[in-house]
């Protein structure tokens, strides 16, 4: 199976958990709710985590909602990540910010998640980021057997560069399934480094973090980004559309169906945004807006 055939029951957009614990609202289990409620309710069904948010807790903190209502499991598609060590009470021998991809590791995040969650499987597991030290054929090997064990159903990597999307393969018998990565108006590496056209190439389904920088798009506190922000907002006018939207329409208009995640802690916001799904950008409104992220007409 490919990787959007894989990845085929993941929602459009993804919500992401980086900043639970950022909630002006809290993070109560009523809350956790609320926003898992809306996003179910506006067709977001794919919660993108990390073992390391909110200083390794965001998991258990959502997990809560899973061992509250254990039928919510089989609606949500699960994604989590590992690898980043930073330094932590929780962790007090981790002296140095570092990447660990050994299998002890892995296993060890794994089953973690998979505890907090009250699950036995995780939809989609992603190696965090690439390390200097990163031993493809051991990863490789950690990876398959997890699938294998059926303890994730599919191997994901972030923040990857196509040949390390390749070294890794190489050494697996299942398919990656995608790569996340950050695309956004201020970032724009994946349409010309090779990223998303390897994702078309090999059917990986990509998945793009901080949509909107962030929320550096919205403040645009430089002159660049303000600039980028006004032919968003130029576009918003002809359409229609507030400012997330557009640039979400932006985003959804490439042919690998990016899936963006999204990580506002305001509910009005989550379904507004989910109204992006149904904005068709027209081609040369598509390129008005890529102009005016590069700053120059395309060759
Ligand atoms: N793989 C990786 O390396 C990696 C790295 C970073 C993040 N991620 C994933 O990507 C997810 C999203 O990242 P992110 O939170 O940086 O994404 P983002 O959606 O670009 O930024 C969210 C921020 O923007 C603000 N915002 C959103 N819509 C707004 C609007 N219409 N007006 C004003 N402010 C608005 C939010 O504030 P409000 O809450 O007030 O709306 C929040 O502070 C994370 O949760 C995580 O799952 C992955």
């Amino acid at each position: 199976m490919t990787g959007n055939e894989q990845m085929s029951n993941f929602s459009s957009l993804a919500y992401g958990l980086m900043r639970l614990l950022d909630d002006k609202k809290g993070y109560s289990l009523k809350r956790v709710r609320e926003k898992i409620d809306t996003c179910l309710e506006f067709g977001i069904s794919s919660f993108d985590h990390a073992d390391l948010y909110g200083g390794y807790t965001c998991e258990e903190v959502f997990g809560k909602a899973l061992k509250e209502d254990s039928s919510l499991r089989e609606n949500i598609q699960l994604i989590t990540k590992c690898g980043i060590r930073l330094l932590d009470n929780k962790y007090p021998q981790t002296y140095i910010k570092h990447y660990d991809y050994s299998n002890s590791l892995i296993q060890k995040s794994v089953d973690n998640s998979l505890s907090y969650f009250a699950t036995d499987y995780l939809d989609l597991f992603f190696i965090h980021r690439p390390s200097p030290l990163i031993n493809y054929e051991e990863l490789g090997r950690t990876l398959d057997s997890l699938v294998d064990e059926k303890k994730i159903l599919a191997a994901g990597v972030s923040n990857f560069l196509p040949h390390q999307v390749q070294s890794l393969q190489n050494f697996m018998s299942n398919k990656l399934v995608s790569n996340q990565i950050e695309i956004h108006p201020l970032k724009l590496d994946a349409f010309t480094d090779g990223t998303l056209d390897q994702c078309q190439s090999l059917k990986m389904r990509p998945m793009s973090w901080s949509p909107f920088a962030g929320g550096e798009i919205f403040t645009a506190r430089d002159h660049r980004t303000y600039q980028v922000r006004q032919a968003f907002e130029h576009m918003c006018t002809k359409y229609s559309i507030s400012l997330d939207q557009c640039i979400l329409a932006w985003l959804l208009k490439h042919p690998t169906q990016i899936i963006p995640v999204l990580g506002t802690n305001n509910t009005d916001r989550i379904k507004s945004m989910t109204e992006a799904k149904n904005i068709n950008l027209e081609l040369q409104d598509w390129f008005f807006l890529y102009k005016a992220c590069t700053g120059v007409d395309v060759p």
